[in-house]
């Protein structure tokens, strides 16, 4: 009862701040210099019956994209005419798996978040929040697991990926070893910092840790020659290079400074960047990251995920995609800047003059024409 009327006094002073500053900078993000406001001329493909198409790739055919979604399944686009279709899982054990949200069974289901493909052998490599790194060959069906645990310990919020063939080689990212994928909205407000990148070597099985202290690890991409990796840092806004050639090979430095908490990161055939950003950090929400006490207090109350995502900035949804050179450098920002059309993107794959975008939330893909 105690604890309820502390809650509920905390959450309505908050409210209360957010609606009464609700035009000001407090709770608004900064505008972002250059940026383009036309990702509202993208057009929408719902995943019917599905949410939160986290990521997205296409086959070494050119078919698809496919894509996990929030009930553990991977689908596959068809096409208009033929739509999606399921394609694999990632948990044998998906007698409960019926809704198409339902969080607190994820590690059951699984929640396949980072996709590629192999392009020599067409299969599908996954990274699941919850069951780690699993591949699938390309007829599709249940995925076989590859790696759950690393130094021993389970692998406990597996997020994104990367794969280097000629090397043999993946590039992966445990976020935390502290929360799971439900709890995302807690890593980020509690400035978690368990978060790792860690390479796979597909033909020893051995497992190294590259990178670890990340603040919430999340999209992985390898540099078009493969002489760096980059991996986000979701709570600091941040992205990191890790050299894996070259006279700095072994170091890490930051590659880039956004506006806003990055997911998955992709290169496009230029070999530069895009960052889908999940949605920009209000000076609140920056506050309350790193304010311990607010931060901490609010860990305290029982909120949920989604309302703790809400009072980091889930109150005023929006797109923005980032392309960064390959030095780091801004190139192009593209917004929807109210959300008209899209809404917390996961992921920009580029292809073919179009940018597909996923939505670890949302229940749609959208597709913009460069
Ligand atoms: C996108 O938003 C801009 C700015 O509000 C507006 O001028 C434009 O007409 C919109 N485009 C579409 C396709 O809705
Ligand atoms: C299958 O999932 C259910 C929850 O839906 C769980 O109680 C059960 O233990 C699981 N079975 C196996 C073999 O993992
Ligand atoms: C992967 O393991 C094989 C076999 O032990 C080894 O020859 C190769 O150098 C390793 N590759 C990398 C990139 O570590």
């Amino acid at each position: 009862m105690k604890l309820n009327l502390v809650t509920f006094a905390i959450v309505f002073a908050i409210v209360s701040l957010i609606l009464a500053y609700s035009a000001t900078r407090l709770v608004l993000p900064d505008p972002v210099p250059g940026s383009e406001n036309l990702l509202n001329a993208s057009h929408i493909i719902l995943t019917v019956g599905a949410v939160g198409p986290e990521s997205l790739a296409f086959d070494p055919k050119g078919e698809g994209p496919y894509t996990g979604v929030a009930d553990g399944r991977i689908l596959k686009w068809q096409g208009l005419v033929n739509g999606w279709i399921d394609f694999a899982v990632t948990s044998s054990n998906r007698s409960a798996c019926l809704r198409p949200f339902a969080p607190e069974l994820e590690h059951v289901c699984g929640r396949p978040l980072g996709l590629r493909f192999d392009q020599k052998s067409g299969d599908l490599y996954i990274s699941d929040a919850y069951l780690g790194l699993q591949v699938v060959g390309p007829s599709g069906g249940l995925a076989t697991q590859l790696l759950t645990e690393v130094e021993g310990e389970p692998l406990h919020f597996t997020n994104d990926m990367d794969i280097d063939e000629e090397e043999d080689v993946i590039y992966f990212t445990d976020t935390s070893r502290n929360f799971r994928r439900r709890q995302f909205a807690s890593a980020v407000i509690s400035e978690d910092r368990t978060g790792r990148l860690i390479k796979y070597n597909r033909s020893s099985k051995e497992v190294t840790v590259l990178l670890q202290g990340l603040a919430f690890a999340n999209g992985v991409a390898l540099s078009k020659d493969r002489s760096f990796v980059l991996v986000a840092e979701c709570t600091s806004c941040k992205i990191i290079r890790f050299w894996l050639k070259g006279p700095k090979a072994g170091l890490s430095e930051t590659f880039a400074e956004l506006p806003g908490y990055p997911d998955n990161i992709r290169r496009n055939p230029d070999g530069e960047f895009w960052v889908a950003v999940h949605s920009k950090r209000t000076t609140l929400a920056k506050w309350l990251i790193s304010s311990s006490w607010a931060g901490k207090t609010l860990l305290k109350l029982p909120l949920n995920n989604k309302q703790l995502h809400y009072l980091l900035g889930g109150y005023h949804p929006h797109a923005i995609a980032i392309k960064l050179g390959e030095n780091g450098e801004v190139l192009k920002v593209l917004e929807d800047l109210d959300g008209n059309i899209v809404k917390f993107i996961s992921e920009v794959e580029e292809r073919n003059g179009k940018l597909w975008m996923g939505s670890v939330l949302m229940p749609y893909i959208a597709v913009y024409d460069l």
